[in-house]
């Protein structure tokens, strides 16, 4: 199954919600939330009850830096404040230094260190596992925050 495919089902499943943002009529970015939190075990036996935003992504490049990323942020904030959630979190790599300061202006602070397992199918059907180190940071919602 192909990983868009597994979001469809987990949103049809109503264990996640995927959010894509348009500009004039074409696709520009797109996050899945995810309720039941964060896949990682690490992450799931401190922060289970903690929902992710997932997949955060912004394309064509050009596109970048010009607030998108930041809206889908908060319109998945805005969908966990509805639902009665306290905070939500995301995950970023260690080395992904420009995505966690943003991640950090919008209030977000390290919780916890975990690494991220995916697996990938090279051109002879090898199959590779990776880890990668990151960092799930965790919002509060506070009765006055934006
Ligand atoms: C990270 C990302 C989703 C942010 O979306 P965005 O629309 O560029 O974000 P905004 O415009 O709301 O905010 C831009 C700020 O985010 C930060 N940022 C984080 N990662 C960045 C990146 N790869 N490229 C550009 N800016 C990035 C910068 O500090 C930037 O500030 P600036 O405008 O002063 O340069 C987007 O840059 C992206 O898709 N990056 C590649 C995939 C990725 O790294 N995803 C995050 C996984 S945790």
């Amino acid at each position: 199954m192909s990983s868009h495919a597994r979001r469809h089902a987990r949103q049809q499943a109503g264990a996640s919600t995927f959010l894509v943002a348009w500009r004039d009529g074409q696709p520009v970015g797109s996050c899945e939330v995810r309720w039941d939190g964060c896949a990682a075990p690490e992450v799931q036996a401190a922060h289970g009850d903690c929902p992710e935003i997932n997949g955060l992504g912004v394309w064509p490049q050009s596109f970048r830096s010009q607030g998108i990323g930041t809206a889908l942020i908060r319109a998945a904030e805005e969908l966990a404040r509805k639902r009665g959630g306290k905070r939500i979190g995301l995950g970023v790599d260690e080395n992904n230094l420009r995505a966690a300061a943003l991640y950090s202006r919008l209030g977000y602070h390290p919780a916890a260190p975990y690494l991220d397992r995916w697996s990938y199918q090279d051109v002879e059907g090898v199959t590779h596992q990776v880890a990668d180190a990151c960092t799930f940071m965790i919002k509060e919602f506070h009765l006055d925050s934006s």
